[in-house]
């Protein structure tokens, strides 16, 4: 049996391209883990979660267990909403999508608007998992670059200015990270803003905004495309990964009744009423920007350790960006292969992320890396940049 004669064409496309998270390295258990975007692990409340589990059952008995599930699952839609207006977004609750994360918000919204014709515009570097949804629905995607401000979008009008005019395909939407960037840490200035919605307007196509990071400002927290918006061309999509915990996997997509409409329409029940019910329980019983607060606080002091330690052992030629929030620091680092770095660098027991693995076009980004102050406390940050230096030196030997 010849099991890919079974498969679509489009399938069979797909499934061409590297395979998915291929690009994660295999880092020995004692490295230091400087190159995952998880939080850090005493951020992340098992304790609470463990005893929200056990009150929801308590209180709730089999319900939550159900296909149907219990009551809480509209009390955390709730209680997005609400998180959602004091952001300066407010939505009707059929504006409101709850998601397997905003990796599966970002894959319905792939699914509903692009086909292999259709086009997608990604800022260069981006979420490589992202790039990774679109590539299996399209190979039309156009890049446009990212600056110190965020996505350039004076290049992005030169490009849809000459796609227009020798009559391309327009794009079906944007899709970008404006604030605290995955890699690059960067945030697009408010002007940038104004303007990527000007275009969209002017250009007619959609934008995908990504807010994974968007309450993680060590000093404040920049207003969001969508709460910009007066046209409703944003889809906004939004995590509590980086807030709360990845594995619950609660994501949500905030955009206009109609999109949502088509979203659920193929989301199904793909998602888990057992972990939204047991993260609105969580919720009930949590001072959230207290919470907010302390991670805040977290990362900008282990983010400060990490941006000292790379100005006293980086050379002199290394650069990279001062991020205002998030959990990255990107660095460029001119001569230097980053992945044949990598390897050095793990046998010295510190990791991170070559950053070709962020570029549609991987020989852009040979002589990148991103690095993750999220997960390692101070010490580890410390020792970790000490070693990259140490690995850095002895390459230019
Ligand atoms: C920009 C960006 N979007 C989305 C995600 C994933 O979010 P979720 O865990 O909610 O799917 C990540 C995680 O690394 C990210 O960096």
């Amino acid at each position: 049996m010849n099991a890919e004669s079974f498969f679509p064409k489009n399938i069979k496309a797909a499934l061409h391209n590297n395979p998915p998270g291929e690009w994660i390295p295999s880092v020995p258990t004692n490295a230091i883990r400087l190159h995952s975007g998880y939080p850090a692990p005493q951020l992340v409340p098992s304790k609470e979660l463990k005893e929200a589990v056990a009150q929801l059952l308590d209180e709730e008995n089999d319900l939550p267990l159900h296909y149907i599930g219990s009551p809480r699952i509209d009390k955390l839609k709730e209680w997005v909403r609400l998180r959602q207006g004091v952001r300066g977004m407010p939505a009707k609750v059929e504006e409101l999508l709850i998601t397997a994360g905003a990796c599966q918000g970002i894959d319905l919204i792939a699914r509903i608007f692009l086909d292999k014709d259709a086009v997608v515009v990604v800022e260069s570097p981006t979420y490589m998992e992202a790039l990774e949804i679109f590539q299996n629905y399209t190979d039309q995607i156009i890049t446009v670059p990212i600056d110190k401000n965020g996505l350039h979008t004076e290049h992005l009008a030169k490009m849809l200015a000459e796609r227009k005019q020798i009559g391309l395909t327009m794009p079906s939407f944007l899709y970008t990270i404006p604030t605290f960037h995955n890699p690059t840490g960067t945030t697009m200035s408010e002007d940038r803003r104004g303007h990527v919605l000007e275009l969209a307007e002017e250009y007619d196509f959609l934008v995908l905004e990504d807010d994974a990071y968007g309450e993680l400002g060590f000093t404040d927290n920049p207003n969001t495309l969508k709460s910009m918006d007066t046209k409703d061309r944003v889809l906004y999509v939004g995590s509590l990964s980086k807030v709360v915990a990845p594995g619950m996997r609660i994501g949500w997509v905030h955009a206009t009744v109609k999109f949502i409409h088509a979203l659920f329409w193929f989301k199904k029940d793909l998602e888990h009423p057992f972990a939204q019910a047991t993260m609105a329980t969580l919720l009930e019983n949590t001072d959230f920007t207290s919470r907010l607060q302390t991670l805040s606080k977290n990362y900008k002091e282990k983010c400060q350790v990490m941006l000292d330690a790379l100005e006293k052992y980086l050379p002199e030629d290394a650069e990279w960006f001062v991020p205002g929030g998030g959990y990255f620091v990107w660095v460029k680092l001119p001569g230097i292969d980053t992945e044949k770095l990598l390897t050095d660098a793990m046998k010295e027991g510190v990791s991170f992320l070559p950053g070709k693995y962020f570029f549609l076009d991987q020989t852009e980004g040979i002589e990148y890396l991103r690095l993750s102050f999220s997960y390692e406390n101070e010490e580890g940050i410390l020792k970790g940049i000490q070693k990259l230096g140490k690995v850095v030196s002895s390459s230019l030997n």
